[in-house]
Formats: C-alpha cells, structure tokens, sequence
C-alpha cells in the first residue's frame, strides 16, 4: 500500500477528464492556478497537432480543498474537453445515440487499437482509442501539479528538458551534478519551442519536425526528468518493490510511448569500465551547502553518474532520469492495416495527430516523477498533517546533519 494513491478517468473526447489523489496531508496551500500553470506547459511544445489549439485546459477542483488548502481527504480534480461539444452524440453514454459516428475499424500500428479490439470485444476501434490516447495525461499532469506543489513545500524541485528530437542532440553535457546548472538547463528549456536548453540544437530540432510535418511523418525522442533538494534516503534497499529506481522507471514507462528509461549514466555504464562510472565519496569538515541539499555533513560526491540513487535509495544527489519516446504513431501518410471487418488490405486510420510530442510527454515525465518522489517522501515521513510532516522532515534532516 503506498502513502498516495491516484487514479485517473475519461476519454478523449469524452466530456471531460477526472482524477483522485489521496494522501496528501492536511494544511498545504493548493489553487487551481498551481494545477493549470503545469496544463499549460503540457499543451505546448513546437509539433503539436490541431487538437492543442481547441483545448486550453483548466483543472476545476471539485473536493478535498477548503479555502484554499487542503483538508486530508481526496482531492477530485475534473479537466474539461473543450472538443466534446463536437463529440456529444459520438461519445454520448446515451443507448439512443449509437452509430451517430461510423465506427473506426482500421487498426493504427503501434497503437492499442488492434490488441484492444481483440482484447475488449469491441468492433469498433474508438472504443479503445479514446482511453488509450495521451489525452489522458492531462489529467497526470494536473495530479502531478498537486505533488509538485507538496514537494515545493521541501524546497524540492522537479524540472526537465529535451536532449534528442530524432537524430538532432543537444551538445550540453547534461550529465550535470549541480543544482544550480540543473535549474539553469531547465530555465533554458522553458524558453524553446522544444523545450531543449540548447538553441544552435532547438532551431535544428524544429527544421527536422517541420519535414516530418511535410513528410506526413511523425519523431520521437529523449527527455531528462531531474529532481533537486532530495533528502538521502527516499526508497530503500530491502525489497523490489521500495526501490526508488525501480518505482520511477515504471511510472515513466507508463507514459504514452515511453520506449526507455534510464538512471544516470545509464545505458552507458554497460559500456564503461568501474572505474570511470562510480561516484567516489570525498570527505570535507564543513559542506554547507551539501547538507542543505540533504546529504550528509561533509561527505560529498564530485560526480553523480548514478542519477542521484545508489541501492534504491536517494542519496542526497539530484535524481537524474532519462526516457526515450516513440514516433508518433499516426501518421498523415498512413501505414498499412487490416479492416476488421472485411479484413481487406487497407491504409489505417487517420485522425488530427501530433507529428512529434515530445516536449509535451517531458512535462508528463516531471509529473510522473513528482508523484512518485512525493509518495516515497510521505513513506518516509508520513504526516496526516502538513506541520507533522514538516517535524519529521525536520527531525530528521537534525539526525543526518549530526550522523
Ligand atoms: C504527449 C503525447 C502526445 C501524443 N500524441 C499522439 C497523437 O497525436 N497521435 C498518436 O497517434 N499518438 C500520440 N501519442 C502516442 C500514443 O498515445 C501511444 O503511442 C499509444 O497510446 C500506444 O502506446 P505505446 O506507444 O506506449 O505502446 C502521444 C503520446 C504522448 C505522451
């Protein structure tokens, strides 16, 4: 059983999108501003398709928030679909309105739509489709906007930032270890239309999707998710299930055409020696500012290969993730499919699609890692209350000063 719990409902041209997070103690301070500011930041990102230019989400918050702050019990959040008033009938729950649209009956490749069909019974493809769509995120995003807000609480802070679109790279090193160049890469990235902190690289990412676009193509990509101000200490070593990495690898693999995650280094320290790839452990009397970051007194790390976890746990580092997206799966110049019904040979469907995504799903990513880090510090440190929490965090961080 975990310390916070959500879950998320709709479809994407359903009425609207709802969402449940519980958990969160009492007292923290918590507006729609601070859930709709991260939505924004969602629906942007240079390849977007027309479906952005509709919807300008806004999350209503329908419990659990009294005057402002929260009061212990569940938190509902309801985002509205601006699109359903071209979808009433469509995706209405009404029995009376079937085959008011044709039924979609042209698997896309590497969507659920096939496997779904099979799965759920369902002639009509739609029936999968609408949940299977990252319309969903929206509601992720909304919900990791309240931990975002938690975690803030902590001076802990989570950001992201492109490195690939396709074959273009960033040429930052962004194997950073410090705080400050972390929260710099991020400002950068705020700025682009591709969310990448380098622009010699944005302005080639954006020529390379503009050709996608005319190319009736799609691009995927590689994001980084980090996380600063941890505590040493989150998750644990014992078993599989505690292990921080293990925990945020799944919740960043449960995006949307997330193909890859890795930690630190990762992939990389399979290529390397040991020597080049551990962080060795110096010492120094006075650290301040290492102990600020939660590590402990004096003992500090000159490189942080390992992405900020070691045995499962944070170790005072930031937490540095990498995830790896797929194209865009529908494409304008469509792939070859099967029609379920007369299983002839057909092109698969096509409907208004991103062409490339992926500053929009490093937003989700930092989502779904606020939400995963939020849960391991409310293990920790429990608290049905804010200032309860806060004691134990504070206790705490006295002890590791002290170890
Ligand atoms: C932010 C975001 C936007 C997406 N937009 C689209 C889209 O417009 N069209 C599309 O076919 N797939 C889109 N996808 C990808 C599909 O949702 C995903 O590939 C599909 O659900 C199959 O899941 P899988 O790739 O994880 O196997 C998007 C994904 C994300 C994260």
């Amino acid at each position: 059983m975990t310390a916070l719990r959500y879950i998320t409902a709709g479809e994407s041209h359903g009425k609207g999108l709802a969402g449940i997070i519980e958990g969160i103690p009492s007292g923290l301070s918590l507006h729609a501003d601070d859930i709709d500011r991260d939505l924004v930041r969602r629906q942007g990102g240079y390849g977007r398709g027309g479906r952005m230019k509709i919807e300008s989400d806004h999350a209503e918050i329908l419990s659990g928030v009294r005057w402002g702050k929260t009061m212990g019990s569940p938190i509902t959040l309801i985002v509205e679909n601006k699109d359903y008033k071209n979808w009433s009938q469509g995706m209405s729950s009404e029995a009376s309105a079937e085959g008011a649209i044709p039924a979609v009956t042209r698997p896309r490749p590497g969507h659920a739509d096939l496997t779904g069909a099979l799965k759920y019974d369902h002639r009509d493809v739609r029936n999968i489709l609408e949940r299977s769509s990252a319309r969903e995120t929206a509601m992720r995003v909304a919900l990791g906007a309240v931990a975002r807000k938690f975690l803030s609480v902590f001076s802990v802070r989570v950001g992201s930032y492109i490195v690939q679109i396709g074959t273009r790279k960033a040429t930052d090193d962004v194997q950073e270890v410090k705080e400050k160049e972390l929260l710099d890469l991020f400002s950068r990235a705020e700025g682009s239309p591709v969310r990448c902190p380098d622009e010699k690289a944005s302005r080639s990412m954006v020529k390379l999707i503009d050709r996608a676009l005319r190319e009736g193509n799609s691009l995927g990509g590689i994001f980084e998710v980090f996380v600063t101000g941890l505590p040493v200490g989150l998750g644990s070593h014992i078993q599989w299930d505690r292990k921080l990495d293990g925990r945020l690898a799944q919740a960043l693999m449960s995006i949307q055409a997330i193909k890859g995650v890795e930690v630190g280094l990762g992939f990389e320290m399979g290529r390397r020696f040991g020597s080049e790839v551990m962080d060795e452990i110096f010492y120094m009397p006075t650290r301040p500012h290492v102990v600020k970051g939660g590590n402990m007194r004096g003992v500090y790390r000159k490189t942080n290969n390992a992405g900020g976890i070691e045995g499962g746990m944070t170790n005072g580092m930031p937490v540095i993730l990498r995830a790896a997206m797929k194209p865009i799966p529908t494409l304008r110049k469509p792939l070859r499919s099967v029609d379920l019904i007369t299983k002839e040979q057909i092109a698969a469907a096509y409907e208004r699609s991103d062409v490339c995504a992926v500053p929009a799903a490093s937003v989700i990513g930092e989502a779904m890692v606020a939400l995963t880090v939020a849960d391991a510090f409310l293990e920790k440190f429990g608290g049905d209350n804010m200032s309860e929490t806060k004691r134990n965090y504070d206790s705490y961080m006295e002890y590791v000063k002290k170890f």
